[in-house]
């Protein structure tokens, strides 16, 4: 089984879009703490990677598919900052993996072409954050980002109860 690392424009992320709806469902469905609650499924996956879709077509978002066996089965975002004064900077956003493709190295692969791809627009440093305690915790430090701390009761664990987020960065 081999998988491999694309960029996806905004007609091939239409094209994924069932793919891209059911990482997202499986993931908040999971216990993820990015960004939803439960109960969540399709219908509030759909409009929500819509409007992603939709940044991706402005050129305000890059959006990664990795694929698996030719299956999209993770996706990450790289976010350049649009203010004036932060020319050299993104966000990394959303890097979620099916819960059936974990375990493989999809997640650092993502990771480094995420960071390759910001290395070829000249960007300089890349910020993310976490939920404190999760999968994702373990993975950027092996990948070199640095932890800048933790903001305590940041969010909510999408099926309730306080949890704690993560800043990392990383210069390129
Ligand atoms: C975080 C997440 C993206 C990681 O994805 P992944 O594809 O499982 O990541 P990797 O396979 O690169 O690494 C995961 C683990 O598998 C291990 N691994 C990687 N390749 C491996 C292989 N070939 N054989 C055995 N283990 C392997 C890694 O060492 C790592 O171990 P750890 O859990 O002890 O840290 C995934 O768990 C996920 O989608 N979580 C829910 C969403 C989420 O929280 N996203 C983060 C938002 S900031």
């Amino acid at each position: 089984m081999s998988h491999d690392i694309r960029i996806l424009d905004a007609a091939a992320a239409r094209a994924a879009l069932p793919a891209l709806t059911g990482i997202l469902v499986d993931c908040v469905n999971g216990g993820a703490s990015v960004g939803f609650m439960n109960p969540f499924g399709p219908s509030n996956a759909i409009p929500w990677w819509d409007g992603i879709i939709e940044e991706v077509e402005a050129g305000r978002t890059i959006l990664f598919g990795a694929l698996l066996d030719g299956e999209i089965v993770g996706t990450a975002q790289l976010i350049p900052a649009t203010k004036p004064n932060q020319p050299h900077r993104a966000d990394v956003s959303k890097l979620l993996v099916h819960s059936r493709a974990r375990g493989r190295g999809i997640g650092a692969a993502l990771m480094q072409s995420v960071e390759d791809e910001a290395r070829r627009r000249g960007l300089r440093l890349l910020v993310l954050d976490t939920a404190t305690g999760s999968d994702a915790e373990r993975l950027y430090p092996r990948l070199e980002w640095e932890r800048t701390g933790v903001i305590p009761d940041y969010a909510l664990w999408p099926d309730g109860g306080l949890c704690d987020t993560t800043v990392f960065y990383k210069r390129l």
